[in-house]
């Protein structure tokens, strides 16, 4: 199978699954990657541990793709080492094997994590600090920054895709974790104290497929960074809040913790100005995951 229309590095993932089933569903020419688990979809595998050599070289000389969203990112919890093998030299290696004669469009998503929170919200435009990020999230911060700027210096075929807080249903219909125990919580009557000074950018991942999917065909011309999430920048507190309505449990559960501020949010509206895909508010977003 060769000049395939899109491969997925990381195609096994919460996004990536997705991505892969809605370009099967758009009738693209889809392969993907995995690393430790393959997923029930019709389309062609590839397994890929970007800490092995060779096997992503071979990935690439066997499906020349036309374009590549690349997904991988190490689980949560792992160290430096694998964050650098997985965001900064595995895009090096799929740079140096890709065919400069015919470039294909390369899309790396990254994350709202590349700042520090300090200054938010965020434009596309924006220098990435995460230098100055000293929590559980540094590591991730500082390779995915770095991976972005490997790619935007080495393939002028490059879009940065950063993204936020991504919510939703994986490919079983499974809830992201993160949203399924605030709910469970919410509904066994857990009190939330939530930040009412932090903000951030919920983001719905069908609603992130959707603008992965434009941004990845032929005629979408932009190269460059971009921020897929969504529209709205929203406190913890208030966003606890939305959720506690929609699943009608008690939205006095969720309290106020004034003991920080900061403001990790994407500003999205450059990205909206040069794209057909609605990105949504936080209500839409809710009523699409509890319809
Ligand atoms: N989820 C969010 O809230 C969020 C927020 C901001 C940005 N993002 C960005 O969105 C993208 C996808 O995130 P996600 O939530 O879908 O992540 P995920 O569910 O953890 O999926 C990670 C993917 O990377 C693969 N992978 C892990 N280690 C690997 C390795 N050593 N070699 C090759 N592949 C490896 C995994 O393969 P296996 O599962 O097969 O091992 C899986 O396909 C990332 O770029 C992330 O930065 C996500």
């Amino acid at each position: 199978m060769t000049n395939i229309d899109l491969l997925i590095i990381g195609g096994s993932g919460f996004v990536g699954a997705r991505l892969t089933e809605a370009a099967i569903r758009a009738g693209r020419q889809v392969a993907y990657t995995y690393s430790s688990h393959r997923i029930q979809l019709p389309a062609a595998s590839f397994q890929v541990n970007l800490q092995d050599e060779k096997v992503l070289e071979a990935c690439i000389a066997e499906t020349r793709p036309r374009a590549i969203i690349y997904c991988a990112v190490p689980h949560p919890g792992s160290g430096a080492e694998l964050h650098k093998a997985v965001s900064e030299n595995g895009v090096r290696r799929l740079l140096a094997v890709l065919d400069r004669s015919n470039p294909c469009k390369f899309i790396y998503v990254s994350t709202n994590a590349v700042f520090s929170g300090k200054s938010g919200p965020y434009g596309e435009d924006d220098t990435p600090d995460p230098e100055e990020r000293q929590d559980q999230y540094r590591a991730y911060a500082m390779t995915r920054a770095r991976g972005e700027q490997i790619a935007l210096d080495a393939w002028p075929e490059t879009i940065v895709a950063r993204t936020a807080d991504v919510n939703g249903r994986g490919i079983q219909g499974k809830l992201n974790p993160r949203l399924q125990r605030l709910v469970e919580q919410l509904q066994a009557g857990v009190e939330k104290n939530r930040l009412c000074d932090g903000y951030i950018s919920p983001t719905l991942v069908d609603n992130l497929v959707a603008a992965l999917l434009e941004i990845s065909r032929d005629d979408f011309e932009y190269r460059g960074v971009l921020h897929l999430a969504g529209s709205q920048q929203i406190s913890y507190y208030d966003f606890a809040r939305m959720v506690a309505r929609e699943i009608k449990a008690d939205e006095q559960l969720v309290t106020k913790d004034t003991s920080r501020a900061w403001n990790i949010a994407l500003d999205t509206s450059y990205t909206q100005s040069i794209l057909k895909t609605h990105l949504m508010d936080v209500q839409e977003q809710l009523s699409a995951i509890f319809p």
